[in-house]
């Protein structure tokens, strides 16, 4: 049985009050398709759309989002699991007005976590819920883990891809784990660093031949971003390329990918609880929420 605390989550007042947050994976298997990149861009760019977003970085690596956004954050969610700090107190701010959520580095935190330790981060994005939107998580490379957790929680994951052979055995490789293991069977492919209009739709295809033969999964294309010198320059600056050249081409298609992703749909109920992320984040651990429906 739950603790009763837990079955908080399901009670239908508590429900009620708790605001739809959609929740957004940005994925991709391989290192350096640009899923960084992607996730800082895409929510400056839903920002300026009049959404409040949080972006919760998965990978605590080198070529982090908060690197990316120049921040330097002294926390991160493991400190919010051992009660050291709020998750208020974790969250930096970036200049382009989102919030950042420093990650724990790996799933350790995640997983080893007692029921005193899970309620307390259930508690801590509840408390986000009313404030937020939209989430971003940006996970790091490969299959490890907490890529799988971050991914299999979140509601939408887009899948990250470029015209690279590793690029594409490694995103086969990652759906097809999540959809063997995970029970996940829809995915938002995006090409990136696309050198020819209309060639992302084209490598989103091949793709697809090849998960439709061996896999059970649904994908659809959620659009290309051009390789472009300018992305490449706002990184140096450490500024998103929708924020630092707002005409330039990757710019443009990163708008594009938030005003559709602004109409991707939101559970309804609990699902679309931010505490159902965090509830299926930690799902591996002792305590579950059972009659979730
Ligand atoms: N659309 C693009 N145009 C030009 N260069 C790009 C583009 N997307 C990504 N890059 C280049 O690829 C590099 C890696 O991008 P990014 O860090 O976003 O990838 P990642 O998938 O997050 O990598 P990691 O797996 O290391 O976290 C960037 O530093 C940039 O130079
Ligand atoms: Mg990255």
């Amino acid at each position: 049985m739950p603790p009763p605390e837990l079955n908080l989550i399901n009670n239908a007042k508590f429900a009620h009050l708790a605001q739809p947050v959609q929740v957004i994976a940005v994925t991709g298997g391989k290192g350096g398709v640009g899923k960084t990149s992607v996730s800082v861009n895409l929510a400056s760019a839903l920002t300026a759309h009049g959404k409040r977003v949080v972006l919760l970085d998965g990978d605590l690596g080198l070529a982090n989002a908060d690197v990316f956004l120049g921040l330097s954050p002294r926390y991160t969610l493991a400190h919010v699991i051992s009660g050291e700090r709020t998750l208020d107190e974790i969250m930096v701010s970036a200049p382009q007005g989102f919030h950042v959520v420093p990650a724990a580095s790996g799933a350790a935190d995640l997983v080893n976590m007692g029921v005193a330790e899970h309620l307390g981060l259930v508690r801590a994005f509840s408390t986000l819920a009313s404030r937020v939107d939209v989430m971003i998580v940006d996970t790091a490379a490969g299959i490890a883990h907490s890529v799988l957790q971050f991914s299999q929680a979140a509601q939408h994951i887009i899948v990250v891809i470029c015209d690279e052979p590793a690029s594409l055995t490694d995103a086969y490789a990652l759906v097809k784990v999540l959809s063997r293991n995970h029970g996940v069977s829809r995915f938002r492919v995006l090409a990136n660093q696309v050198r020819a209009p209309g060639s992302g739709a084209e490598l989103f295809h091949r793709f697809e031949r090849v998960t439709a033969r061996f896999l059970d999964v649904v994908l659809e294309f959620a659009g290309e971003i051009p390789e472009d010198e300018y992305l490449r320059r706002s990184i140096r600056e450490q500024r998103p390329v929708f924020d630092a050249y707002p005409s330039s081409p990757a710019a443009r298609a990163l708008k594009k990918l938030a005003i559709c992703a602004d109409t991707w749909p939101v559970p309804a109920g609990p699902r679309g609880n931010i505490e159902f992320f965090v509830e299926r984040l930690v799902r591996r651990n002792a305590v579950r929420l059972e009659a979730l429906p």
